[in-house]
This record gives structure tokens, sequence and C-alpha cells, in this order.
């Protein structure tokens, strides 16, 4: 049985020397919203996570059966079906379904499947004026109807009434299409209502699709996924950011059905051994190689007031007075959000969503994707079109400096997962406070595939 969830007291808990996020966000040039205020650490208990959970077939398949057919799971983007016709195709654990738009305009979602004897209906993306299966050619309208049966003589027993295609149950949010495979699901205003209340002032509906980039990684959805939920790993696996990130001074929240962990940028590691100038964190974060010539800091101000006024300027054009409403930590910080289980946006301007699903029905492999959401001025600029990178293309071919930061994520994968495949140790062990969101999402995934 997982352990009982229990509070932290914010002012007295162990964490990491240094300034924590709280005590940073007093420096802060502008008001500080309600938002990054908020404290819940959490203690989920601190005992090993089976890795099973990573490395057999069966934890696989009883995830398919309790969890993604059961879940909540983000679909596509609204922008990415406009008009009357448009659908997409999402495939969960070798389930395929499709989201589509219909005349009336709003959004409906059927499993992909002809209702003769199966086919999948459609295998690409793009418009149809209907849903023509290409077997036999058994015909519904974009809202389910059963419209046409060749030959229908020989179908007597065939009642267009009662051959509708299957609902399956929809709803949005900030711009993004959910699904839920059970027809009888919990409501997703429950679901999502955690991260909602958290993002009632960065309203990802405003903003659109600027890239969006997938790769099949050689891991487990969950090792591909947890490289991205705590910022523990930067010393080691990124140690050329660490000059301008507080890693081990990000603040952890844990919520039900969502998380944060909040990194701050300019302001030292605590782990790093040397000090650091305001200048140098500068030189850091602008990637500025030694020797060049770096900007000149104003009298008087720090290096995220500075780095903060000029990422206000760079998003004025686009994203309008919203700018000077937004503080520097809003500005420079990476606000890395979680929603059970796989959904992850980032708040603010930080642009950054990261999906993560199992690769079909095998276990050792994911698709992960970053879709980047800009803020735009006018009129809202098509989204971009999914990007797949080939299996020995860095994600730097499509993300530049991002990409490279991903790229060294993603070389741990494989060995992460190698290296659970050999071990004789039965679990993984994590940190109480830094890797609390991992641990989270692990007690979530107990109480959903495990019931417990
Ligand atoms: S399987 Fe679709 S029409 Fe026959
Ligand atoms: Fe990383």
């Amino acid at each position: 049985m997982a352990e009982a969830i229990k509070d932290l007291d914010p002012d007295n808990m162990v964490r990491s020397p240094g300034i924590t996020y709280q005590e940073l966000l007093d420096t802060d040039t502008h008001q500080v919203p309600e938002v990054l205020r908020l404290q819940s650490p959490k203690f989920l208990g601190d005992a090993d996570v089976s890795i099973e959970r990573y490395t057999t077939k069966e934890w696989h398949d009883k995830e398919v059966e309790r969890l993604w057919k059961r879940v909540w799971q983000m679909a596509c983007r609204e922008e990415d079906i406009p008009e009357a016709g448009d659908h997409i195709r999402y495939d969960i654990a070798g389930i395929s379904f499709i989201v589509l738009r219909t005349e009336g305009g709003t959004i409906k979602c059927y499993p992909n499947a002809c209702l003769h004897r199966g086919r999948m209906l459609k295998e690409f993306d793009g418009r149809a004026s209907e849903l023509r299966c290409a077997f036999h050619g058994f015909c519904w309208s974009l809202d389910g109807d059963l419209v046409d049966v060749p030959a229908n003589w020989d179908f007597p027993h065939v009642n267009a009434s009662e051959f509708g295609l299957p609902e399956i149950p929809t709803a949005t949010w900030g711009g993004f299409v959910f699904i839920n495979p059970d027809q009888n699901c919990d409501p997703f205003d429950d679901f999502i209502k955690d991260l909602a209340s958290q993002f009632e002032r960065w309203d990802l509906s405003k903003m659109y699709k600027q890239a969006h980039v997938a790769k099949i990684m050689p891991a487990n959805w969950k090792i591909a996924q947890e490289a991205f939920c705590e910022a523990y790993h930067v010393n080691a696996t990124h140690p050329q950011i660490l000059r301008s990130l507080g890693c081990v001074n990000s603040q952890v929240d844990v919520w039900e059905n969502c998380a944060r962990v909040i990194t701050p940028s300019l302001t030292a590691s605590p782990l790093l051994d040397y000090e650091l100038t305001e200048q140098d964190m500068v030189r850091a974060m602008m990637d500025i190689p030694e020797g060049a010539p770096a900007p000149d800091l104003p009298e008087g101000m720090n290096a995220r007031a500075w780095m903060a006024a000029g990422s206000r300027e760079g998003n004025r054009a686009d994203a309008g007075d919203l700018v000077d409403e937004y503080c520097d930590a809003e500005m420079v910080d990476n606000l890395d959000y979680t929603l059970f289980p796989n959904f992850h946006p980032w708040g603010a301007f930080n642009k950054i969503c990261y999906r993560f699903r199992p690769n079909g029905n095998d276990h050792r492999s994911a698709i992960m994707e970053c879709i980047m959401m800009a803020p735009f001025s006018g009129e809202r600029p098509p989204p971009a079109e999914i990007r797949w990178l080939e299996e020995d293309e860095p994600w730097s071919a499509a993300l530049g400096f991002l990409g490279r930061v991903f790229d060294q994520d993603a070389f741990n994968m494989p060995k992460v997962q190698q290296g659970l495949e050999s071990t004789y140790k039965p679990g993984v062990t994590l940190a109480n406070y830094q890797e609390s969101k991992v641990r989270w999402l692990h007690h979530r995934l107990g109480e959903w595939v495990e019931g417990e």
C-alpha cells in the first residue's frame, strides 16, 4: 500500500541551503501573483518505486486497462481542427481514435473503427466531409450518423438509428482537446480543476502552436517523462546551464491531480563551489562563450531584473501590455506543471508543453512530444504541423538551444532503461523533496493501476 500523503510545513522542512524560491520572489521588481506564492510541499513516503513499472509488459498491460482506457488525456489543440471535417488521429497504447470538428462546430471523438468489419476509418489527419470506410464503403456523417451502406438490400439487420459511431467523451481546456476512452468516466471539470485554478492567469487558449516536435524515445514512457520532472539532474546532465539556474533551490508543489516544479533562473546554484557574479549569470543564460563580449548590466540592476526586462521587450509585440503585468519570475523562471498522467504545460511565456505516451504496446519505447506555445497579435497564425524526428536526428535539429538540452536528457533515457533491466535492486530510490513530483506521479499511478 502507498503511504498516506502528508502536508509539510514550508517554513519548517528539510530543504536546500541557499535562498528559497519565496525569498527570491521577495526581490521581484513587479507584483508577484498569488499563484507563485502558493506552497504545497508534500511527503508521499520514501519507499522505493518498483522497477517492474518500467520493465515489464505485465505492468504495461495493466496500465493500458486501468489507466489509458479510463483517464482524461490531451489529444490535440483546438486549432489543429479549426474547420468542419478537420480531424486528427489520436493513438494511445495501440488504440486509435478520431477527433474531429462537426458541421455545427463542436468537437467529437469516435473510436477509429468501422462498425462493419472493423477497419480503421481514418489513417491520416486531414479534412473530410464524411467518414467513409475504405474497405466496403460504409459511411457516417461527421456527427456519427450512418448515412450510406453500399448494397444495403443485404443488410436488413442493420438499423441506421442503432448504427451510429459510438461517442467518446471530449472536453477542452486552454485550447487543448482532451478525450476519455471511458464513456462512463468522471467529469472533466473535476479532473482539470487543480491545474485550471493554477492557470487562470496564463490563458493557453490565447497562445498558438508555434512548433510541434515528436520523437520515438528508446525507453519506457515514464522514464522519458520523469527526465523532465525534477531539476536535481541539472548538475550532472546539463552542467552548462548550472551557472544560470538555481536547480536545487527549485520549489516543488503537489496537489491532487497536478504538481509543479518551479526552477528559478539567474540565481546561483548552491551546488557551485565558487562565487558567480550577476554578469556571469547573464553570460550563462545568454549562452555567450567565454571571451566574447557580454552586455553590461545597468547600475543597480541585478541579472534577474535585467533579463526579465529584456524578455518583456522581446514579448511585447506579440503579448502586448500583459508583459507589464507579469513579474520578473514569470518572465525568466521555469514554471513546469504536470497534469496527471502525462501532460506538462509550463506557465507564463515558457512556451514548453510536453506530452509522453507509450509507443503502441512496446513498453520499452515512448512517444515524446514538445509543443511550443507562443503569444501572438492580430490573426491567429496557423498551428505548426507535427515534425517527427528520425531515430538518429537530435532534438537540436528542430529546437535549437532547448533541443541541445533535450538531447542531453534523451541521452540518459536508454541508459536508464538498460540499467533498470540489469539492476539487482528491486526499486528506484527518490529524493524526498526535489523528486516529489516523480513520487506523486507514481503515487497516483499506483492508485489507478493497482488500486492503492
Ligand atoms: S470494414 Fe468498413 S465497410 Fe467494411
Ligand atoms: Fe533535463
